[in-house]
């Protein structure tokens, strides 16, 4: 069926963070809010239908997860990242960021060093630092428009600080490179040496564009199988967040069983039974959707681009790989953190995700969230503008 991502869903009284929490987190609520990672778009049918005939059985008791749970997953990971993985690998917990904290509770002990690529998702700063362990940064080297890992420093900084462990973002939120084979190789070849887990969370796996192809880490070689456990999710491919699941996929047997021991300790092991119902047929009946929802993106993403390079060149959009998060680079406005911060809020009235956020290499960036309808893209876009022209 035809999908039509123009539809206007109305997010008022849905308690949803990104348009309720606007006043509360931008002090004004008439911004247009392009900030949290989740899409405005209705999910796919399949799963609506799914989910209202569970509801209508009106028990949600304590729920086991089906075999033909497990059947889906394999089959999506098979179909869209030729990846074969089996059902005991797979583990279980309501989101990336619990399995984020579990692992670095269950493989690191407090003091230890983890590192991060900045700028990166700000809770990889936040998950690390609140499990008192402490952060080292292997910052990515912003070259021609394009960010790349600095392997150099990353070798430097296993080999200076011991650290024994690699949050490592594929594809990278915010900057959207979907990672080569031959970079993921080199992270393999480094960790190896260094003898490192690498925890690869991979949540925005399934949204790439034509011409890249997200590679799991665990499925480059059987060594990488052995050091990586990746964290995956039905939230962001599906606009399923709020229904809180993940699934962590561990092929090393003595890191799975310290995992689930983790998990279990906490008696964060249950899944939501609406979450298991959701996530079985968005990942058996949801290729439909993805598909065009994708290309929807795809093209809101290019009409940025246009607008960008014909209207406002003081701002560089970064082209994304992957995920629908448009990373600006707006040091050419020539203001300061607070100045740039005060500008997109009072002057071109947009709630965007403030790029000091992700780190100080972040520093002069925003980063606005393109999973809408064309029309808030437009309307953005055209205050954006008209805030530029005021200042020019
Ligand atoms: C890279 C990355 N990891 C994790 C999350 C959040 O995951 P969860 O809601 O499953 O904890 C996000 C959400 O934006 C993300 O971008």
């Amino acid at each position: 069926m035809a999908y039509n991502f123009d539809e206007i869903v109305d997010r008022e009284n849905t308690n949803g963070i990104k348009w309720e929490s606007v006043q509360d987190i931008y002090g004004a609520s008439d911004l247009l809010p392009l900030w949290v990672a989740d899409m405005d778009f209705r999910g796919p049918s399949p799963v609506m239908e799914a989910l209202k005939q569970r509801a209508e059985l009106g028990v949600f008791g304590y729920t086991e997860r089906p075999d033909s749970l497990y059947e889906a997953i394999e089959g999506w990971v098979l179909r869209k990242h030729q990846w074969r993985i089996v059902k005991n690998w797979i583990c279980w917990s309501p989101g990336v960021l619990p399995a984020l904290t579990a692992c670095i509770q269950t493989f690191t002990k407090p003091g230890d060093r983890i590192i991060i690529q900045p700028p990166v998702y700000p809770p990889f700063f936040k998950v690390v630092k609140d499990n008192g362990r402490e952060l080292v940064t292997n910052p990515l080297r912003y070259v021609n428009d394009r960010y790349e890992i600095d392997f150099e420093d990353l070798t430097n900084k296993f080999r200076t600080t011991g650290a024994k462990m690699l949050i490592l973002c594929s594809p990278h939120n915010p900057v959207g490179r979907v990672w080569t084979r031959d970079e993921l190789s080199r992270i393999e070849a480094i960790c190896t040496e260094f003898d490192a887990l690498i925890i690869s969370d991979e949540i925005h796996a399934d949204l790439t564009y034509p011409s890249f192809q997200h590679i799991p880490m665990a499925s480059l070689s059987a060594g990488a199988a052995e050091r990586t456990i990746v964290c995956f999710a039905p939230s962001k491919t599906f606009n399923l967040a709020g229904l809180q699941s993940s699934y962590i996929v561990i092929p090393n047997k003595e890191l799975r069983i310290a995992f689930n021991k983790t998990m279990a300790r906490g008696h964060l092991s249950m899944s939501n039974t609406f979450a298991i119902t959701a996530s079985e047929s968005a990942y058996r009946d949801g290729d439909e959707w993805l598909e065009q929802c994708l290309a929807y993106i795809r093209a809101n993403i290019d009409y940025a681009a246009e607008f960008f390079a014909l209207h406002i060149p003081e701002i560089k959009m970064i082209n994304p790989e992957g995920t629908y998060l448009l990373w600006l680079d707006c040091s050419r406005l020539g203001l300061d953190t607070a100045g740039l911060r005060r500008f997109m809020v009072k002057e071109a009235k947009l709630a965007l995700n403030e790029g000091v956020s992700f780190g100080t290499e972040g520093e002069g960036f925003m980063r606005l969230n393109a999973a809408c309808r064309r029309a808030t893209i437009e309307e953005a876009l055209q205050r954006l503008l008209n805030a530029v022209k005021a200042r020019r």
